[in-house]
């Protein structure tokens, strides 16, 4: 053999997994848990992180890196939700933590599309796969909803009804794309403390969350691809804290609805506002109004549905 051939590359395997935006978002009364009830509709769009799981020596343990757009704002230690699902796969399997991870960002850093979260459940079927662990899909998932509210739905992906802490999730009929425009702001917003602000605007008299089931009329655009009535039906109750919190983000929305959104909405717990274009141009047109009027730091258009967490390559000795 030549000696000029290295020798091959390690095992790897490649991830990725879609960001979200809250189509509608009802929250109701903090439980004992410290938790929301909550009664949301999904939807993945294609922004994604993608995940490489890296084979490496044994005993070596986990380590982690980052790049793409806002990745020094992304923790490489063990409070990085992708590191936290390497070590709970290995710990529910009884199998060596051993992997180098790498996360190529695509969704916004800390603006309620679930990035994080993202990062998580393509960490999952990353090292699943590595390590040949084998777990069933439902066991998968279950291991996702352990590690934050929103990981289940980024496995799942397409458009779903989440209740509970969102994280119980029943899939959605839908027609066709939409497109999507999303302003982000360089300073995120952090989930828990949105979630305070919501309980002290809403007091002791919070009702109890309506059911998604109460969204037909968002339901039946989606059904139908109509994305006038799905512009229309756009809801989140954490909007008025995250508004709250962050007031220029009502100039974000005013810029959004003068240039003809059909839906301008708060992306989960914020700051990302999700603008609903009528076609792929004028996505990228309102991504151009809020540039122009200087009310975003960055803008980023994708459609939506988009699939949940898939294997992209798996390259094996
Ligand atoms: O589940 P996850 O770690 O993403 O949630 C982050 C925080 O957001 C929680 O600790 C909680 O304070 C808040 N949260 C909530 N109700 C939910 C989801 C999240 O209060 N349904």
């Amino acid at each position: 053999m030549s000696a000029h051939l290295s020798a091959a590359p390690p095992p790897s395997v490649r991830v990725r997994a879609p960001g979200k935006v809250n189509l509608a978002l009802r929250v109701g009364p903090v439980g004992n848990d410290g938790y929301h009830p909550l009664a949301t509709i999904f939807q993945a769009v294609s922004l994604f992180e993608e995940v490489t799981a890296t084979h490496s020596m044994p005993g070596s343990g986990i380590s982690l890196t980052v790049s793409g757009p806002q990745a020094d704002a992304v923790p490489t230690d063990e409070t990085n939700l992708a590191w936290r699902a390497a070590a709970l796969l290995a710990e529910r399997t009884g199998l060596p933590a051993d992997v180098g991870l790498h996360i190529t960002k695509g969704v916004p850093v800390a603006g309620g599309m679930a990035g994080g979260s993202a990062d998580a459940a393509a960490a999952l079927l990353a090292c699943d796969t590595l390590w040949d662990a084998g777990l069933p899909r439902q066991e998968l998932v279950e291991l996702a909803a352990e590690l934050g509210a929103d990981v289940p739905f980024s496995l799942l992906g397409h458009t779903a009804v989440g209740t509970g802490r969102g994280d119980l999730l029943t899939p959605a009929m839908t027609r066709g794309e939409f497109h999507w425009c999303f302003g982000t702001q360089r300073e995120g917003l952090s989930t828990p403390s949105v979630f305070r602000r919501f309980d002290e605007l809403a007091g002791p008299s919070t009702p109890d969350v309506a059911p998604a089931a109460d969204d037909t009329e968002l339901m039946h655009a989606l059904r139908a691809g109509d994305a006038v009535a799905l512009g229309k039906a756009l809801h989140n109750d954490l909007e008025a804290p995250a508004l709250d919190l962050r007031p220029e983000l009502a100039a974000v929305l005013e810029v959004a609805t003068d240039s003809g959104a059909l839906g301008v909405v708060v992306s989960g717990s914020g700051p990302t506002v999700a603008a609903l274009g009528r076609s792929r141009q004028h996505a990228l047109a309102l991504g151009a109004a809020w540039t122009a009027a200087d009310v975003v730091d960055a803008v980023w258009c994708a459609t939506g549905p988009a699939p949940g967490t898939q294997l992209i390559t798996s390259i094996s000795r």
